[in-house]
């Protein structure tokens, strides 16, 4: 009677195992090398409003920072001002900013950057530029988020 299962040698095992870690290796310096010839298409900003999820999710003086295109952004729910939106990356040296409730400013924790929630101005610290704002919306319960035109 003839045998159904193929035999593995030792021989056999050694060099799959062989030829799976030079394809490793060959992948991981390749791979790289691919990458930076043929980058991931990542929008600056996303060209159509994207979906922040209900109104809810950010009360009254709360805040969200959300992935928007390659960068990330904050919208802050405002008491006097509803919601605003702008880029979370400050414009001194590129650390992610934060809303602070208490002080009332968005703050850049790695220099003191501090900046105004009503319109992005910077109100102290090393930060050349104002925040790059963003449009935000609601429909339906909906919040929206996308560039100004
Ligand atoms: S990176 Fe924000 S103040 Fe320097």
């Amino acid at each position: 009677m003839a045998e159904l299962t193929p035999k593995l040698t030792r021989h056999g095992f050694l060099v799959t195992i062989r030829s799976l870690i030079a394809a490793s290796a060959v992948g991981v310096v390749v791979g790289p090398i691919l990458a930076f010839f043929w980058p991931m298409e990542l929008l600056e900003t996303p060209e159509v409003p994207i979906s922040l999820g209900d109104e809810e999710t950010i009360p009254v003086g709360g805040s969200k920072t959300v992935r928007f295109g390659r960068n990330p952004a904050i919208v802050i729910n405002l008491e006097q001002f509803g919601l605003v939106a702008y880029s979370a990356v400050c414009t001194h040296f590129a650390c992610i900013v934060k809303w602070n409730p208490e002080s009332g400013m968005i703050e850049c924790p790695c220099h003191a950057g501090f900046y105004d929630p009503q319109d992005g101005s910077v109100i102290s610290g090393p930060p050349p530029l104002p925040l790059e704002r963003f449009k935000v919306s609601k429909d339906g319960g909906t919040i929206y988020l996308e560039t100004l035109t």
